[in-house]
């Protein structure tokens, strides 16, 4: 099986380490403008590089579309002629819909993927959704490919992939951004930056991976550290009324709603 990627950025080298890691063998290009980039990913991982996009498509079987929604309409115009029946179009970009990418293309077989940057480390989540056209052998190998990199789960309906672009998609970015806020705050108490960073961090890694091996809910392990009176019931107050919970549902809701923005744009 051949995988083109069009754009060697970020996201494409996420899901490639994640299939560099695992046993299996696909023959990969990566079409990307920008030399440093395409050196970087020959030297990293191996694949085929190429900067010109008609070229890297000709024998590909799938064909990644990891440029940003921005790009897509340039992209469009310079490949649509050239693609075979046979292909199957894969897209990871936000907020562009399968009826879009099926109409600017003039094609049918289309997959359309959210997944996250921690696919680097096989960690990633990837949420999925094809086209009826797209073949059972396809549809396999696809979630092979998201299997490398992490957990995957394919859905029916389409609207849940704009709703996990603003969850898991875009949430690691709320993580580190939570991880970056207890550093500062252990820093400004006192507490050397090497040292506030490693507590951060096994501290979200720790809790995240109890909550996922645990049968408690979330909730439950919360009010299991939370001891009338105590530090952490103080430190909770301080956040619920500073506006977490608040704070997070409209980060999540602005998400969402500038993937609605960005397929308009591109129209
Ligand atoms: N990063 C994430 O966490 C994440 C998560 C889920 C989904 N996504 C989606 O993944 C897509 C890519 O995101 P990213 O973070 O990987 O972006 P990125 O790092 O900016 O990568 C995009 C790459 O594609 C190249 N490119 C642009 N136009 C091109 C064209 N016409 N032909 C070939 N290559 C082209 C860009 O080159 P230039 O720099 O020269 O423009 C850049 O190297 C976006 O649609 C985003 O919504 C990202």
């Amino acid at each position: 099986m051949r995988i083109t990627f069009i754009g060697g950025g970020n996201m494409a080298e996420a899901i490639i380490s994640g299939i560099k890691k695992t046993n299996l063998v696909y023959n990969i290009t990566v079409s990307e403008p920008v030399k440093s980039r395409r050196t970087h990913l020959l030297e990293t991982y191996q694949v085929n590089v190429e900067k010109n996009n008609v070229i890297a498509i000709q024998k590909a079987d799938l064909i990644i579309l990891a440029i940003k929604p921005q790009s897509f309409n340039e992209l469009s115009s310079e490949i649509c002629e050239i693609l075979s029946v046979n292909q199957t179009i894969l897209s990871i970009m936000a907020g562009i819909n399968l009826h879009h990418i099926s109409m600017n293309l003039n094609h049918h077989k289309i997959v359309r993927v959210m997944p996250n940057t921690p696919a680097q480390v096989g960690k990633g989540v990837a949420v999925w959704t094809a086209t009826d056209s797209v073949d059972s052998e396809m549809l396999k190998f696809i979630k092979a490919i998201f299997q490398s990199c992490g957990l995957e789960t394919q859905v029916n309906e389409e609207k849940y992939i704009d709703i996990a672009t603003a969850i898991s998609g875009s949430g690691p970015a709320y993580v580190f951004l939570f991880i970056e806020a207890l550093i500062d705050a252990g820093v400004k108490l006192g507490l050397e930056s090497s040292l506030a960073k490693k507590l951060a961090i096994e501290t979200v890694l720790g809790s995240a991976h109890l909550a996922s091996n645990s049968t408690k809910q979330p909730s439950e392990l919360r009010r299991m550290v939370t001891s009338p009176g105590g530090t952490t019931e103080s430190g909770l107050k301080t956040l619920e009324s500073h506006g977490f919970n608040t704070s997070i549902d409209r980060a999540v809701n602005s998400a969402f709603n500038r993937g609605i923005e960005l397929s308009k744009e591109v129209k």
